[in-house]
């Protein structure tokens, strides 16, 4: 390929600018060289676009790419070709590897293993909590300075609420968000999925709403107190969402997000399943009202962005009964096809909406490059169809690992090419890019 591309012909969908029409859009030098009607670019080379989606790459503020420690599962090599994939040109990569990442030294081997095996961005998020214990702070202001965009102690709460107030203080002196992941312990207990008729038809104990709403109301007042930023990250209720929607009508700083899977799936799905472990997550899938209460606040603004908690998990571990199966499905390969077949094909969300919280608004939450495609930006872009299906076939997956409850439907939507940087990073139909080291 040479230097410059010329995407010809698509329905270019750009949020930032409130951009829907059809035009040319030239990648030149790594940034988006001009956005025009018909772009003559002589040496370019030329990709029809006619009949798809030209837009600005995917965001993901929550990725489990899993190295260190745990390279059974993924790697940062095979979780960005996931992501490309999937149409992601950033992804935020979670600190629950092994060792965690919790301090500088940490951070800067991730780093390096980006700059040597990734295909599209990574931005790296510390820890919130040594080993993510949650009984001492992590070296936040030292992994800032190697390159931390948030701190999350994901996969796990902070149940002190001490440790989470001087997190938000701490976090706030470096200009950081702090992600929560909400879970009270002695309210959730051993739960495994949501807690109502399904569990107790199935006879799974319960994780019940209010172990969710319950630390949103904690932490709500202490982002108020402490003035910092605070984002909820898969956030699964609809008692959640009205205490978000309260507190942001106050003027306290929160942000969420919510995953394809707590979008699209309830706990009737579990049942459906019979104990298909690749429907176990965390939080749960829960009831139809709260999903519907999702999907209502996602497209009226009161939800953020769209993360895929991409979580991935090997067979072997995924194999044992329901309740003993860790928690976690992968997303990024998927999160395009649910979307456009749940969402955007019973127009439910509008494209440009979809565009947006996929892209430009993860983009904004984390001040990240991208999201966006104003000349001179980045050239990360994603090419995509929303009339054309995608088979799941986890075989097919360039993610190491299978757990997609998505297994074997067939979903509208497709992602055809993705470029980072101008760099074409995935191509359907084309050998992936970079090596699997
Ligand atoms: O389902 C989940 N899987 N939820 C989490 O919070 C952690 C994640 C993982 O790391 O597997
Ligand atoms: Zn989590």
């Amino acid at each position: 390929m040479s230097e410059a591309v010329l995407l010809k012909g698509g329905r270019v969908v750009d949020p930032s600018r409130n951009l829907d029409q059809t035009l040319d859009v030239l990648l030149k030098d790594g940034v988006i060289a001009k956005v025009d009607e018909k772009i003559a670019a002589r040496g370019a080379d030329v990709v029809d676009a006619a009949g798809l989606v030209v837009a600005p790459g995917f965001v993901d503020l929550h990725t489990h790419l899993r190295e260190p420690g745990f390279e059974h599962k993924e790697t940062v090599a095979t979780g960005t070709r996931a992501a490309a994939a999937g149409g992601f040109t950033s992804v935020c990569a979670m600190a629950n590897t092994m060792p965690v990442l919790d301090d500088a030294p940490a951070v800067a081997f991730l780093v390096r293993r980006i700059r040597e095996t990734a295909v599209v961005r990574v931005y790296p998020i510390g820890a919130v909590s040594h080993g993510l214990e949650g009984l001492e702070l992590a070296e936040i202001g030292l992994m800032k300075a190697e390159g931390i965009v948030a701190v999350s102690d994901d996969g796990k709460p902070i149940a002190n609420g001490m440790l989470m107030r001087r997190a938000l203080e701490y976090a706030t002196m470096f200009g950081l968000p702090v992600v929560v992941h909400e879970e009270d312990p002695s309210l959730v207990g051993g739960g495994v999925m949501n807690e109502g008729w399904a569990s107790t038809r199935l006879g799974l104990p319960g994780w019940p709403n209010v172990g969710e709403s319950a630390m949103v109301a904690r932490d709500l007042q202490l982002a108020a107190l402490t003035k910092a930023r605070l984002h909820v990250a898969h956030v699964s209720t609809r008692e959640s969402l009205e205490m978000i929607r309260v507190a942001r009508r106050a003027g306290i700083a929160v942000t969420c997000e919510v995953t394809p899977h707590h979008l699209t799936l309830t706990d009737e799905d579990v049942a459906r399943s019979s104990y298909d472990t690749r429907f176990k997550m965390n939080p749960p899938l829960r009831s139809e009202a709260d999903r519907a209460a999702l999907v209502a606040a996602l497209v009226e603004g009161t939800i953020d962005a769209v993360a895929t908690d991409h979580a991935p998990h090997h067979e072997d571990e995924k194999a044992l009964a329901f309740e003993d199966a860790p928690f976690g499905v992968t997303g990024l390969e998927t999160a395009l096809p649910v979307l456009v077949e749940a969402l955007l094909v019973p127009r439910a969300i509008t494209l440009q909406r979809l565009v947006e919280v996929l892209s430009t608004a993860p983009a904004r939450v984390f001040s990240l490059p991208g999201g966006t495609l104003a000349e001179g930006a980045p050239a990360d872009v994603v090419v995509f169809s929303t009339t054309k299906s995608t088979h799941v076939t986890p075989d097919g997956f360039a993610s190491r690992s299978k757990n997609s409850p998505w297994t074997a439907r067939t979903l509208r939507g497709r992602v055809e090419r993705t470029f980072v940087g101008g760099r074409e990073v995935f191509a359907r139909g084309a050998a992936p890019v970079g090596g699997d080291r």
